[in-house]
C-alpha cells in the first residue's frame, strides 16, 4: 500500500544548523493498517507526515500502490492522503458553516439537486457522533467546541474516500472526555471506510488501544514494530520502558 524506501530529510543542509531527521527510513504500510505511532519530541514522526504529504523535501522513494510520489505536487496528493492536526483551527473553513463545510470537503460530488439529500445524510452522519453538531449546521467552524472542530474535520478528511488517512496528534488539544470520544468517531470512521491510517500520539493508552499496529520512532528510525498478538498482550509498562529509551523489555529491530 505505501513503501518508504530509504527516505532521507534534513534541515539546514549545508550549513552549521544541519539537521538530518530521517535518515534511510523504511516503512511498508499494509492495506487497511492502522498503525499508531510513539516516539519522543523531535523523533521525526510530523517529518514523515510532512514527506507522506508532499510539504518538506525529501531523497528517497515514497510508493502509493505502487505508484511513486515523488515530484508529485502537494494538492495532488491531498486527494488520496487525508490528514487531521493537533490543532482544530487548522482543517476548516473558519467562517463557513458546518454544513458548508461538510459540502466543501465532497469536492463537488454533490450537486445543487441533490443538496437536500445530501444534507439528510450529513445530519445522520453527524448525530452519531453525540457531540450536538446535527443541531449546529448553520453554525460557523470558528464557534464549536475543539471535540466538535475535530470530529467535523475528521469527517472532511475522509468524506472523499483518501487511500490514506494521516492523524498528527489530532486528539491532543482536547480534554480527556472528548478525546476518548473522538478517538472512537476516528475509530468507527477509519474501520467503515478501510482507510489505511498513521496517527502519531504521545498518549500510551490510546497506542495500545487503538489500531492493527504499533511503532515507535526513535531518532529517525523505527526502534519498535509491533502487530496483532504482539500488540495485543503489550502492557503499558513495557511501552514506558521501551519510550523512555530503556529497551530492555521488548525485542528491538536491528538499528544500523
Ligand atoms: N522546517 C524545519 N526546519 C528546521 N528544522 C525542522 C523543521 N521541521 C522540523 N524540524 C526539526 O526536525 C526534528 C523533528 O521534528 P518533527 O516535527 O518531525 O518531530 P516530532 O517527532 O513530530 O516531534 P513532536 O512529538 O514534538 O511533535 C526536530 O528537531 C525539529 O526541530
Ligand atoms: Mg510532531
Amino acid at each position: 500500500m505505501i513503501r518508504i524506501k530509504n527516505l532521507t530529510v534534513g534541515f539546514n543542509q549545508g550549513t552549521p544548523m544541519e539537521k538530518m531527521v530521517l535518515k534511510k527510513f523504511n516503512l511498508e504500510v499494509n492495506d487497511g493498517d492502522f498503525i499508531c505511532i510513539l516516539g519522543s519530541n523531535g523523533a521525526g514522526k510530523s517529518t514523515l507526515f510532512n514527506a507522506l504529504l508532499g510539504t518538506v523535501d525529501y531523497s528517497g522513494e515514497i510508493y502509493l500502490d505502487d505508484k511513486l510520489l515523488n515530484g508529485i505536487p502537494q494538492h495532488k496528493r491531498a486527494k488520496e492522503i487525508g490528514v487531521v492536526y493537533q490543532d482544530p483551527l487548522r482543517g476548516t473553513a473558519p467562517n463557513l458553516s458546518v454544513f458548508e463545510n461538510m459540502l466543501l470537503s465532497t469536492k463537488g460530488r454533490v450537486s445543487f439537486m441533490k443538496k437536500r439529500e445530501y444534507k439528510e445524510e450529513a445530519i445522520a452522519e453527524l448525530e452519531s457522533y453525540g457531540l450536538g453538531l446535527e443541531n449546529q449546521l448553520d453554525t460557523a467552524a470558528n464557534q464549536l467546541s475543539g471535540g466538535q472542530r475535530q470530529s467535523l474535520t475528521l469527517y472532511m478528511a475522509t468524506n472523499s474516500n483518501p487511500k490514506v488517512l494521516l492523524l498528527d496528534e489530532h486528539t491532543a488539544a482536547l480534554d480527556p472526555k472528548t478525546q476518548e470520544i473522538v478517538m472512537e468517531i476516528t475509530d468507527r470512521i477509519v474501520k467503515e471506510k478501510g482507510i489505511s491510517t498513521l496517527m502519531i500520539t504521545h498518549n500510551l493508552k490510546t497506542a495500545l488501544k487503538y489500531g492493527n499496529r504499533l511503532i515507535i520512532l526513535n531518532a529517525g528510525k523505527v526502534v519498535l514494530d509491533i502487530s496483532g498478538e504482539e500488540k495485543m498482550n503489550m502492557t503499558e509498562e513495557a511501552l514506558l520502558k521501551t519510550y523512555s529509551g530503556n529497551f530492555s523489555d521488548v525485542t528491538l529491530l536491528e538499528q544500523e
